[in-house]
């Protein structure tokens, strides 16, 4: 199969209008292994060389390693780049927070990060970390700010807070078997012209392990990695996130945006994958 990128990626819209490719770069489990990091780097490097410019990292990926990483990817070439990176939620204090943002902004060897979030809930006051980011924002050591994991309770609370409307997005699990959020975050996030972000976009793999996938994809001759890309690139407002060390599975990643998605394999996917038939619990990994 011809994997080589044939369509311009489509492009999400950040509330300020600022826009990005709605297929970028995940890197969870990358710098853990010294060994591994020329490999990782010069992944998130052919990425980034066929337009998926969004790189999304954290503090806790490879308890900063990640972060290296990214930094060698993007050297000489940061401006091209949009950087997301996460802070823990115990360092999500109002002093914390701006500390835990200048180890990212060294260890990216960047003077900016272009959205900073809060990796998930916990136990400081949102209030405090809304005042964090605002004063990290005012500082132009972020650009934009805005969370993950977080629910459509979650989502209300935040937005009533003070400042709490300049939150950019949430980033949540999202893919063909775990469309839950469809039922009420989404469409409460669109209400706000808030993207989402789809993290986990190929289920961690496991999703391309299963049979009923494998078989829409063959009909649609494509892979279901591909298809599940694909599906979600359905979208304009959701920006998918898929991690590779693979340079094969990098190119087919991108190649994704290109193939052709019909009504019929629409409806094959919502028959093998139905869509919620109500409210659920936000699933997180
Ligand atoms: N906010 C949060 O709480 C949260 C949670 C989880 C993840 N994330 C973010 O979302 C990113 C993506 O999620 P994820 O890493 O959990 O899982 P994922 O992107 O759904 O899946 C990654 C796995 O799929 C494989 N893969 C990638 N492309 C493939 C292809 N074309 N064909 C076959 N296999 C392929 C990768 O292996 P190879 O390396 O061999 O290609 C890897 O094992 C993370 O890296 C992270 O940045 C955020």
């Amino acid at each position: 199969m011809d994997s080589a990128p044939k369509a311009d990626l489509p492009r999400a819209a950040w509330p300020d209008g600022t826009t990005v490719p709605a297929l970028g770069l995940g890197t969870w489990k990358m710098g853990e292994v010294s060994a591994r990091a020329a490999r990782e780097t010069a992944a998130l490097s052919l990425g980034i060389d066929l337009g998926m410019t969004l790189v999304d990292t954290a503090e806790m990926y490879g308890d900063g390693g990640a972060e290296e990483v990214v930094a060698r990817a993007i050297a000489a070439r940061r401006d091209r780049v949009f950087v997301v990176s996460k802070v823990y939620p115990h360092n999500a204090g109002r002093k914390s927070a701006v500390t835990a943002c200048e180890r990212s902004l060294r260890r990216l060897r960047t003077d900016r990060l272009d959205l900073y979030l809060l990796h998930w809930r916990g136990r400081i006051p949102l209030g405090e970390t809304v005042d964090a980011f605002e004063r990290l924002r005012a500082a132009g050591k972020i650009l934009r700010w805005g969370v993950s994991n977080f629910d459509t309770a979650d989502m209300r609370e935040l937005c009533a807070l003070p400042d709490g409307g300049h939150c950019a997005t949430n980033q949540v699990l999202y893919h063909l078997g775990e469309r839950g959020i469809e039922w009420e975050l989404l469409p409460w996030m669109r209400g706000r012209r808030m993207p989402a972000m789809a993290y986990s976009p190929l289920g961690q793999g496991a999703l391309l392990r299963m049979p009923r996938l494998a078989a829409i994809a063959r009909q649609a001759r494509t892979t279901p990695a591909q298809l599940a890309l694909r599906w979600l690139l359905r979208c304009p407002d959701v920006i998918a996130i898929p991690e590779s060390a693979d340079p094969d599975h990098v190119r087919a990643n991108r190649a994704a945006a290109g193939i052709p998605l019909d009504r019929s394999t629409i409806a094959e996917l919502d028959a093998a994958f139905p869509p919620p038939s109500g409210r659920t619990p936000l699933a997180m990994l």
